[in-house]
């Protein structure tokens, strides 16, 4: 018995040390100011897809899994409405959840929850009856001249107690139910915040804004101490209302994660960052460019604010990439719109070290939300996430890695085109050289390597050198990431990447000295397919439709 207890000892531990690492909670990790979400122990891109509003019910799930197994996204944003499971105080129900996980866990896929409670998109539309019917105990925000929103104020500790219980259920089932993990991050509420006020002006509200701002809040932002008009002058109301949403998120993420410390993240109802308005013209009190020193300062308990991009042209996408992406703040893309346009912002999300990304509104239950996404829910409409999570679904570990341990670049074509080809082609032989130069320039990315330079351009013929044109409609990326000081790994879609020396290398003569396009196996090693050179390097390194990875080694002599 002992002989055979020794013999197999090898495959026991095997045995457990795989369930260990099964069963490791997921887990955020920063150093360097870089991020990695790890699951399973390991760093993890999250390529993900979130529902519709209202595909949390078991009967909607089948028009759920057929696009999500599509598109190769490996995780699912679904919510879970507290109204779904504390229709009646104190009774919870979560078989919902219990199918979802069954069934997310049978297709391989993880999925993060969004916590529809006490706001979901300024409302409190998701919560019971019981709370949203019942204005006394559960107040709403009052605007300046006594009339009452649609919003729930976040002053009041009767709601907050009965939303954090509600959660608090959640987590301990979620506890309970999901050893393996299958959820690797849970959202807290959605799109915080409130339209139509700065903050609520009941006179309750009233007495706290009189007062002074906590000290822990002015002595993490370095502030004088003296009441919220004093502090924050014109600011006042807006961060007032955003210090108390921020608290109250964060004590429902503190209690949550006492019971299980999954990752939580708040996402965020944007405003433009170029012509941002006034609060209550955008949500107030949400973590929008303004507050997020607010956010962060009160709400250490919720460990990412997550953008919501429906934005097209890329100048403002890049600026909320910037905005979002932080030594303090992993950069997740909770929700982007669905529609061909935003698809290529992938790209430049990992550019901006993001460690996920996710369209909004992908299932076939019968909805679009045009003109924030696409016009129609189609296969073919889907098929441009696809084609990118299928680029980098097989290797989105290694990228993962990569991000964090190491550098990474990620660009996405910068001119926002979407004309029939008919208008674009005419426009192109109508234009003047000044025009077609002043185009060729925006088209065309500069990145610095280190040693190297690349530069990413759209739009040219594979074979010679005619000045970038830009694909029509804008759809093209690249992603870099270094290896070592001279190897690069390159795949992009509808570009050219071409390898330069830098400042550091100008007097020496240079070149590729050999291109591999290979795969990385399920272990994550490199397979070696076939070496790329003449054509297929003379011009630069040119992608079309077609998926390749490329692994390049430049030389000097
Ligand atoms: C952003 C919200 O977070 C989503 O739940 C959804 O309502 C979209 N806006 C609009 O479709």
């Amino acid at each position: 018995m002992l002989r055979k207890i020794v013999l197999l000892l090898p495959l026991i531990v095997l045995a457990l040390c795989q369930n260990l690492s099964a069963a490791k909670l997921p887990e955020l990790h920063t150093q360097n100011g870089k991020h990695a979400l790890f699951v399973d122990g390991k760093p993890y891109l999250i390529l993900g897809a979130q529902v519709n509003n209202s595909s949390n019910y078991p009967a909607a799930l089948a028009k759920v899994w057929p696009t999500v197994e599509a598109i190769h996204a490996n995780t699912l944003e679904i919510n879970i409405a507290w109204e779904q499971v504390e229709p009646k105080e104190g009774e919870f129900d979560f078989s919902f959840l219990d199918t979802l996980l069954k069934q997310a866990r049978e297709r391989d896929v993880r999925l993060i929850l969004l916590w529809f409670a006490s706001w979901k998109n300024n409302a409190p539309h998701y919560a019971p009856s019981w709370v949203k019917l019942d204005d006394q105990r559960f107040p709403r925000v009052q605007k300046q001249d006594g009339t009452t929103l649609n919003s729930l104020s976040p002053i009041h500790r009767s709601t907050l107690d009965a939303d954090k219980k509600a959660f608090v259920a959640l987590m301990k089932h979620l506890k309970k139910v999901d050893k393996k993990h299958t959820v690797i991050t849970v959202q807290v509420q959605n799109e915080v915040g409130t339209y139509g006020s700065a903050r609520d002006y009941s006179e309750a509200a009233e007495h706290l804004f009189q007062a002074e701002v906590p000290q822990f809040l002015q002595q993490k932002l370095g502030l004088q101490s003296g009441n919220w008009k004093q502090v924050f002058g014109d600011d006042a109301d807006e961060f007032f209302h955003a210090y108390h949403i921020a608290r109250y998120c964060n004590e429902i993420a503190a209690a949550g994660k006492e019971v299980l410390p999954l990752p939580m993240n708040v996402n965020v109802a944007l405003r433009n960052p170029f012509t941002p308005g006034k609060p209550g013209q955008y949500s107030s009190g949400g973590p929008t460019d303004n507050t997020i020193p607010i956010w962060k300062a009160a709400a250490p308990s919720i460990d990412m604010i997550s953008p919501d991009i429906y934005f097209r042209d890329y100048k403002t996408v890049t600026k909320i990439l910037d905005i979002y992406s932080r030594p303090d703040n992993p950069l997740f893309v909770a929700e982007i719109g669905n529609a061909q346009p935003f698809a290529r912002f992938f790209f430049e999300t990992l550019g901006h070290q993001g460690i996920g990304f996710a369209p909004f509104g992908m299932d076939t239950t019968g909805y679009t939300n045009y003109p924030l996404g696409a016009q129609d829910y189609s296969e073919q409409t889907f098929a441009v996430f696809g084609e990118i999570y299928k680029l980098m679904a097989p290797w989105a570990g290694v990228w993962a890695k990569l991000s964090f341990e190491g550098e990474t670049w990620g660009v996405a074509e910068p001119a926002d085109t979407s004309e029939t080809l008919e208008v674009w082609n005419a426009k192109n032989t109508k234009r003047s050289d000044a025009e077609k130069k002043e185009l060729a320039d925006k088209l065309t990315q500069k990145i610095d390597l280190g040693l190297w330079d690349a530069e990413v351009t759209y739009g040219r013929p594979m074979f010679w050198i005619d000045p970038p044109k830009g694909n029509n409609p804008s759809s093209g990326g690249a992603l870099i990431a270094k290896l070592s000081e001279n190897e690069f790994l390159v795949t992009a879609l509808r570009a050219r990447v071409s390898f330069s020396t830098s400042s550091e290398l100008k007097e020496k003569r240079y070149m590729i000295e050999r291109v591999e396009e290979g795969h990385f196996n399920a272990k994550g090693e490199w397979v070696f397919e076939r070496v790329w050179n003449g054509d297929q390097t003379d011009w630069g390194l040119n992608f079309d439709n077609q998926h390749h990875l490329l692994k390049i080694r430049m030389a000097t002599y």
